[in-house]
């Protein structure tokens, strides 16, 4: 139900199932696993592992879908994934930018998106950030709390700028995901909660600030959510609230889950698209509602690639498989006990009937990348190995954890394979480092 509970996927000796893997990925008659029309190998050959391959027109593809649902209301939420290519990708296709921190905004700015397709977001914006925010004329502020509208204040006192502003609300729905990433629930760090009359009263208070300008209400319910009744169960709760205020904008946040392993489906960001329409219409919701999708925008974009390094068999116990990456590249089992499936590029199709645990380099035992991984049982030493649906919160989550090098990122279209991310040197470990 869930790919974030901590249950092992079904194990069976099934080949990996296609759908987890980027929409252009092709096997070759040899088998041999192409994504973008460039051969994973040869990637490899010519990038070196780990390495993260995004399907570029996938990528697109999920923006445009996004868009033909919710025109320029439709945000893509760049924590999932970001660097300028990216930015430029969703931009183009016509997406908003959902920025969660002045580092997020100033790699879009970087990147030429106009700051207006902005909408800033976090529940403890420095002064700095807000002030960056507001003299760069960002699209939204997305403000989370009364102690934000007060800076805002502050800030409009010394300047004058008055930020068009949405305020984040916390409707009270419980989500059913994992705990750290449910964000709708009354007990959250995030926003004004409806249930207390905080929200009622930050609605009056912005109203009536000359600080700012506020043009809507904002919630999110949270992350990898494949029940579609909890997001029309809270647009349902958002129209109770926000109707009555007659603000021009609702936006029902991002949150719509994916597959990550073998025996899980979730909607299409069009199907999640239409259950939002229709439950708003139900709802009698007038203003113009827009979304923020990140994961299943990128998520199932990319695929890691590995090399394995060792294999530790212990009759009786286990194989480990250790490869050359691991928490610093994908901290996502180690932290939520996410599942992912594992298979080799060089065989794609193949069947996958042994067991083992991957597991990565570093100085760890919870290092593990695959509690309980199927994959050929002719896998040895010295090939690569990928682990599919890793685009989004994987690279953007990554760390430096035991010095480890930041792999590179790959965009492949049409045959073209773009290095958009170069892989990290030991120099780059030591630029800030002052001695
Ligand atoms: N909008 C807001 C205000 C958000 O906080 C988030 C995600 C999104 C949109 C995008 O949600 P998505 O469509 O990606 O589910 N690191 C976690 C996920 C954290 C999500 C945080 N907020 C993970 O790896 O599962």
């Amino acid at each position: 139900m869930n790919g974030d509970s901590v249950v092992t996927p079904v194990q069976t000796s099934n080949p990996l199932p296609w759908h987890l893997l980027p929409d252009t990925s092709s096997a070759g008659p040899d088998g041999r696993l192409s994504i973008g029309g460039c051969d994973a190998l040869d990637l490899v050959a010519e990038f070196g592992t780990p390495l993260f391959v995004y399907d570029e027109e996938h990528l697109r593809a999920r923006c445009r879908e996004a868009v033909a649902a919710f025109g320029s209301h439709a945000t893509y939420a760049s924590k999932a994934f970001l660097c300028k290519a990216m930015a430029r990708i969703a931009f183009e296709e016509g997406m908003g930018i959902d920025v969660a921190s002045g580092g997020e905004m100033h790699v879009c700015l970087a990147a030429g998106v106009p700051a207006d397709r902005l909408v800033f977001h976090g529940n403890n914006k420095s002064v700095a950030e807000l002030a960056l925010a507001r003299q760069e004329r960002v699209g939204r502020i997305v403000v989370d709390s009364d102690d934000e509208l007060g800076r805002l204040e502050s800030l409009y006192r010394s300047d004058g700028i008055v930020p068009d502003i949405l305020l984040r609300i916390t409707p009270g729905i419980k989500a059913e995901t994992h705990e750290y990433v449910a964000t709708g629930q009354d007990d959250s760090k995030f926003g004004f909660t409806v249930s207390t009359g905080a929200a009622k009263a930050a609605v009056d208070r912005a109203q009536e600030s000359p600080a700012v300008n506020l043009v809507g209400i904002h919630a999110h319910i949270g992350s990898q959510v494949f029940r579609v009744d909890s997001f029309a169960a809270a647009v349902g709760v958002l129209a109770d609230f926000a109707n009555p205020l007659g603000l021009p904008e609702l936006v029902v946040g991002g949150g719509l889950g994916v597959p990550y392993v073998e025996g899980e489906e979730a909607p299409s960001i069009t199907q999640w698209s239409a259950i939002i329409k229709k439950a708003a219409v139900d709802a009698g919701i007038k203003a113009t509602i827009g979304i923020e999708p990140g994961r299943s925008v990128a998520a199932a974009a990319a695929v890691t690639l590995y090399t394995v390094g060792t294999v530790k068999n212990l009759p009786g116990i286990r194989s480990y498989v250790a490869v050359d990456g691991g928490m610093s590249d994908n901290p996502r089992p180690v932290l939520y006990g996410s599942g992912y499936e594992a298979f080799l590029p060089r065989a794609v199709t193949a069947e996958r009937a042994d067991r083992v645990r991957i597991v990565g380099k570093h100085c760890e035992s919870g290092d593990l990348l695959i509690r309980q991984a199927s994959v050929p049982a002719d896998l040895v030493v010295g090939d690569v190995l990928a682990t599919p649906v890793t685009g989004a919160y994987g690279h953007s989550m990554g760390s430096n954890y035991n010095k480890i090098l930041r792999p590179p990122v790959v965009f492949c279209r049409d045959g073209d394979a773009r290095l958009v991310v170069r892989r990290e040197t030991y120099d780059d470990l030591l630029s800030t480092d002052l001695g």
